[in-house]
């Protein structure tokens, strides 16, 4: 996959007054950036995601950095990041499951607030399954939160479906995550497909 991976100009057509939206790896210097993104999307949405801001703010500098270069120098991870012009507003992962390498997990999916509603969802998930399809995997697996309407109808829309039961959030929550998944099957996606 080259470096910039997907470059969108939903410009006014002539004036050139919208702005530019690149979908690309991170690199591996750019752990600030990530710390950034990552710690702004657990405050903003602490409900989205199994981490907590807590766990992850504690973080040092130099776990933050061993994070992102392992994300980015693993043949078998995608870390992504989108920015608008050159601001960086939103960030998504994928990687291979330890135990299964023809399953990937997509997780860390999130757009800052004040870019929402512009496609850069559907952007970085696309990406994901695109790298998960040229790896040969066979299903991309994600938990969202049940109740989570905008992440739920953005999954499903790209045709993930439920895969099995909700469990807690996090030990003692009472919220739900509900597992969803993708079957990639000879490059196309295959709605409705649940494999068990
Ligand atoms: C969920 C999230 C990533 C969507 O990002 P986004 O860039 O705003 O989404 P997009 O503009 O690409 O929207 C794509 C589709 O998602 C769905 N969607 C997005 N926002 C929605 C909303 N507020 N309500 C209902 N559906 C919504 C729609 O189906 C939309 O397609 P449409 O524009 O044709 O209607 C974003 O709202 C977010 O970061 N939320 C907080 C963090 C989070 O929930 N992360 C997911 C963790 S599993």
């Amino acid at each position: 996959m080259t470096n910039r991976m997907r470059s969108v100009a939903d410009r006014d057509r002539g004036t050139g007054s919208e702005p530019t939206v690149t979908i690309r790896r991170f690199t591996a210097d750019e752990w600030r950036t990530y710390r950034e993104l990552r710690l702004r999307a657990l405050a903003d949405s602490p409900d989205a995601f199994g981490s907590t801001l807590e766990r992850e703010a504690a973080f040092t500098d130099s776990e933050w950095r061993n994070r992102l270069a392992d994300g980015v120098s693993a043949p078998d991870a995608i870390p992504l990041v989108a920015l608008v012009d050159d601001t960086p507003a939103a960030l998504a992962w994928g990687r291979v499951a330890e135990h299964d390498a023809e399953v990937a997990h997509l997780y860390q999916v999130w757009v800052a607030p004040g870019h929402r509603g512009r496609g850069i969802g559907r952007m970085l998930i696309e990406a994901v399954i695109a790298w998960a399809r040229e790896s040969g995997l066979r299903v991309l697996l994600l938990d969202v939160t049940a109740g989570n309407s905008a992440a739920v109808e953005l999954y499903r829309q790209l045709g993930f479906v439920n895969a099995g039961d909700t469990q807690p959030l996090r030990d003692g929550s009472a919220l739900r995550r509900q597992p969803m998944q993708l079957v990639l099957d000879d490059g196309q996606t295959n709605p409705g497909s649940v494999v068990s």
